[in-house]
């Protein structure tokens, strides 16, 4: 037994415990960046792009090995995900399915993250993982540093496939599917199709995150952060958040998949909303993204990257009165686009 192993094992068992909070969790977060780093000698090339080696994909951006191994980085997100994906595990164990759970983890980028540490609290004969990777370079990092552990028994397959064009065999339907292919708001990345795809052919799977779904809101940005002094935190009380939340407009989960099971051609249905009349130009439209992990594993605004609000691509300023009607925009550059009408 090699000691790293012994210490992810002593870390993942930290993250998953359910008395533990996120932000008490810093600490197991850090630590797990710190051994995963060391062991694949992660090295940010100063002489190259960190975007090099990214694949426009038919169904968005397949980001560079060297972005997808910085997402490790992203505390909160790295634990919400491990935790939710951890939960999801449970729940499929606890239908006694008779063999291993089978995961499969489309888009595993070079440290297969989400895996890799529950792949040392769980025996083979429990659980075993599909990775899936677009790019050879993150696939090949990936199960190095998978043997490195002396975890290869917990792999089933390992593909260099876009998961958007792969073909589950009938044979091995997983009962997780979960992925992390996706930037705030859903926009640019696959995971949409992905979920998609592969969520119509596992359709009794347990899908991580469970959903995403991004809300139109009225935001003044200047309420959203205080700025303080550090001595003087806890002693002013901080102003509540100024927003009008306008409604939901998109949300990715089981259930939506389903019914766009019929929708062809490049665009998904999305909902609208009305600007109200007269519109305060201190508030201005934003959209909001939440990411339900699993089950109580949430991602809440401002957690890590994919939930920061975001101004409406473009900053148009309304007067006030006029619906914006979404839809989902897929192919090379999916997002949630919209017409405003008056
Ligand atoms: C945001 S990174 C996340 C990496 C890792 N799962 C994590 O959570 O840290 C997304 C990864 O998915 C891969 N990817 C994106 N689209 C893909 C596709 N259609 N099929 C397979 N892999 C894909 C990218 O190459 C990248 O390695």
């Amino acid at each position: 037994m090699n000691s790293d192993l012994d210490e992810l094992k002593t870390i993942t068992l930290e993250i998953v415990n359910p008395e533990r909070s996120l932000i008490d969790l810093i600490p197991q977060a850090t630590a797990l960046r710190d051994l995963f780093e060391r062991r694949a000698n992660f090295r940010i090339d100063h002489e190259r792009s960190i975007a090099a080696g990214e694949t426009r994909l038919s169904s968005g951006l397949a980001i560079s090995p060297t972005l997808a191994a910085m997402c490790l980085r992203e505390s909160f997100r790295t634990l919400a995900f491990i935790r939710g994906l951890n939960q999801a595990i449970n729940d499929a164990m606890a239908m006694r399915p008779g063999r291993p759970v089978r995961v499969l983890y489309a888009g595993c980028g070079p440290y297969a993250l989400l895996a890799v540490p529950l792949m040392t609290v769980f025996p083979r004969e429990q659980l075993v993982f599909t990775l899936l990777e677009v790019h050879p370079e993150s696939l090949d990092r990936a199960l190095t540093l998978i043997d490195s552990f002396g975890l290869a028994h917990c792999l089933d397959k390992a593909l260099c496939a876009d998961a958007t064009r792969y073909q589950i065999p009938a044979d091995s339907k997983p009962d997780v599917i979960v992925s992390e292919t996706m930037a705030v708001c859903l926009h640019n990345e696959p995971q949409v199709s992905i979920a998609r795809r592969l969520l119509v052919q596992a359709p009794d799977a347990r899908m991580v995150p469970q959903s995403v779904s991004v809300e139109v809101c009225l935001l003044n940005e200047a309420r959203e952060h205080v700025f303080m002094p550090a001595d003087h935190v806890g002693e002013i009380p901080l102003p509540e958040r100024d927003r009008i939340h306008l409604g939901k407009i998109f949300e990715l989960d089981a259930a939506s998949i389903r019914s766009w099971e019929n929708v062809e051609g490049g665009r998904l249905p999305a909902g609208s909303v009305k600007i109200p009349s007269p519109l305060e130009s201190r508030c201005q439209p934003h959209l909001l993204t939440r990411i339900i992990v699993y089950g109580k594993h949430c991602l809440q605004d401002y957690d890590c990257s994919l939930t920061a609000p975001q101004r409406l691509s473009g900053k148009p300023t309304f007067a006030g009165g006029e619906t914006l009607r979404f839809h989902y925009k897929l192919g090379p550059h999916p997002e949630l686009a919209y017409e405003a009408t008056s």
